[in-house]
């Protein structure tokens, strides 16, 4: 039996409130998410090799086999219809929350190139800079709807629009996509209860803030506690605090160095936009506050954490010696000082993955197979020893 290999993200994630500051404690609720899978017709091959298995196992050979040949034909329907639709006349609105964002500039180049490679046209892929602006974004997506494009994939300026953006598209009959910034629990629901045609593609955070602390409890307490008090003396720069994956990296950072058993002490936090030039700034005043004592730098993501490496070099201060820094995303630049030795590590933020499965999820809303309602796929941990093989990968 064939059987898609499938970007999948199995998460009982933990959402969690923003942490305000150092000290502040996170409230944190249960959610369980629902697996993601590419499309329906993965579902059924998996639900049916599970039947198969279990059949067999009770010795009934020949329901097996049937269990098989019926499931290779439910996925061969449902991805012949995603493959047999001609999308060469088929438009798809593209709403990206800011242009200027390295890493969702590497995602909508390769959504495009994918979307092409699947059979759109160029020029019936329309993708616009939202300006980091909410009112300026549903404007476009008004426009969107004017022209009556055949799908929207969706990077919401604010996660909290995602409700009024949903009624608005479903209301106009269109699919929905959305990318990168996840719309909360409730609004995930609605989607569910409704049977609309809507759905999330993106990493779970979590993990990726599992990753950076993991890379620094492994470096050990005697390496990186310079100040020897002890504890992990850190600064947190924060991404755009209304994002959840700001949100859990700055709790999940800590939550790995905690959890392995290291006493943590928080010197500052602050929030850089997921901005490289605020970043510098806000490190650069951190390191004049608390010098030789900031032992750790967390960057919610590399762009910041490039900002903070030049405010680490100015104060003549040396990555892997006196100081460590992580960061999220596997820029090229990042990776690069990563091999260098001017990074301890970053987390590769996968955007051929989910530009991918974002794209597929539009071609099955076309095709009418139709999406599971969230979409994951996994961040992978990036050190010395891997990162030219990611850098290879994403040059
Ligand atoms: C994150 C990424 C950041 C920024 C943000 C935008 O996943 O790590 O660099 O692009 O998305 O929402």
């Amino acid at each position: 039996m064939k059987k898609k290999v499938i970007c999948t993200l199995l998460a009982s994630a933990m959402v969690a409130t923003m942490l305000t500051g150092c000290g502040d404690k996170a409230t944190e609720t249960d959610t369980t998410k629902t697996e993601g899978t590419d499309d329906k017709a993965d579902d059924a091959a998996d639900d049916a090799t599970d039947d198969a298995t279990d059949d067999a196992t009770d010795a009934a050979d020949d329901d097996a086999t049937d269990a098989a040949d019926a499931a290779d034909d439910a996925a061969d329907d449902a991805a012949g219809d995603a493959a047999s639709t001609d999308l060469s006349d088929k438009t798809v609105g593209v709403c990206i929350y800011q242009f200027s964002d390295n890493f969702m500039t590497l995602f909508r180049g390769e959504l495009e190139n994918y979307l092409i490679e699947k059979g759109f046209a160029k020029e019936n892929i329309k993708i616009v800079d939202g300006a980091n602006d909410q009112a300026t974004q549903s404007g476009q997506i008004d426009n969107f709807i004017t022209e009556g494009v055949d799908v929207m994939i969706v990077n919401p300026v604010n996660s909290s629009s995602a409700e009024t953006i949903t009624d608005k598209v479903v209301g106009a009959g269109i699919p929905l996509v959305y990318i990168n910034r996840e719309p909360d629990e409730a609004e995930e629901k609605r989607w569910e209860e409704n049977n609309w045609d809507v759905t999330y593609v993106g990493c779970d955070a979590s993990q990726s803030g599992t990753f950076q602390g993991e890379m620094i409890v492994d470096l050990g307490l005697d390496k990186v506690d310079l100040n020897g008090n002890g504890k992990i003396d850190y600064v947190m720069i924060e991404g755009d605090p209304e994002n959840v994956d700001a949100q859990l990296r700055t709790e999940y950072s800590i939550k790995a160095l905690e959890d392995a058993g290291l006493e943590v002490n928080c010197l500052d936090d602050q929030v850089g936009n997921w901005d490289q030039a605020t970043a510098q700034q806000l490190v650069a005043n951190s390191l004049s506050q608390h010098g030789a004592d900031v032992e750790v730098v967390f960057c919610n993501n590399d762009a910041m954490a490039l900002g903070a490496l030049q405010s680490i070099e100015t104060e003549g201060r040396k990555v892997g010696e006196d100081i460590f820094l992580v960061g999220v995303d596997a820029l090229s630049e990042a990776l690069e000082n990563v091999l260098g030795g001017k990074m301890t590590g970053t987390v590769f933020n996968d955007h051929f993955a989910q530009s991918h499965s974002a794209a597929d999820a539009a071609i099955n809303f076309i095709a009418g197979t139709g999406n599971d309602k969230y979409i994951g796929c996994d961040y992978v941990k990036v050190t010395q020893d891997n990162a030219q093989s990611i850098l290879d990968m994403v040059k």
